[in-house]
């Protein structure tokens, strides 16, 4: 494949912040809570895509309960002369939610704006309870208030990537996480 070889780009430098091990073991510590949690439910879990991917897929595996699965995309997009910063929430959830136990499921909380918007947007749909579950949140960068009960690390105001988390599309793929250290 000799045109990918050349398309190949350098990458930017980054730190490791986050090994696969211990990723790991938080993940199942926080599966091990939601199926104490859920006892006896079947909760309906909402991936935000894309950066939920690596982190939803390893989740769920750990989570000892029927599970449902359905997916939101969200987009920000900047609003007239004021710049104001508005998410759009796209993907239609088939489920019915009314009466459901609802999971949130994202990689990383930065200034809350995203999961507020899904959160909304779940709420009108009349669910018996919502929680909102991350692999990654930025208590200092929250913007909106907004309970986060299921996490798996706090991080500071830094740009995170690998396990679902990219840099304009990329390094989603890697296994850890990652501190960009040249934004
Ligand atoms: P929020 O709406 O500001 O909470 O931003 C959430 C979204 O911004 C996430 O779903 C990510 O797509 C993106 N994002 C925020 N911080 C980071 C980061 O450090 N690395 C990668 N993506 C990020
Ligand atoms: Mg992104």
């Amino acid at each position: 494949m000799k045109s990918s070889a050349t398309r190949k780009a350098p990458g930017k430098p980054f730190e490791l912040l986050l090994d696969q091990r211990v990723i790991h073991r938080r993940i199942e510590e926080l599966g091990r809570q939601i199926t104490t949690d859920y006892a006896g439910q079947i909760p309906v879990l909402i991936g935000v895509l894309k950066g939920c991917v690596i982190f939803m897929a390893d989740l769920i595996r750990e989570i000892k309960l029927p599970v449902e699965l359905e997916f939101v995309s969200a987009a920000s997009y900047r609003k007239g002369i004021r710049r104001e910063e508005d998410v759009v929430v796209g993907g239609g959830i088939a489920i019915p939610l009314e009466g459901r136990h609802v999971l949130i499921v994202e990689g990383v909380v930065d200034s809350g704006r995203t999961v507020s918007m899904v959160l909304e947007k779940v709420r009108k749909m009349e669910p018996a309870s919502v929680e909102v579950v991350t692999l990654l949140d930025k208590p200092g960068s929250h913007r909106t208030k907004l309970d986060v009960k299921y996490k798996g690390f706090s991080v500071g105001n830094e740009f995170v990537i690998g396990f679902g988390l990219d840099n304009t599309q990329q390094y989603r793929n890697l296994p850890f996480v990652g501190r960009l250290l040249d934004r």
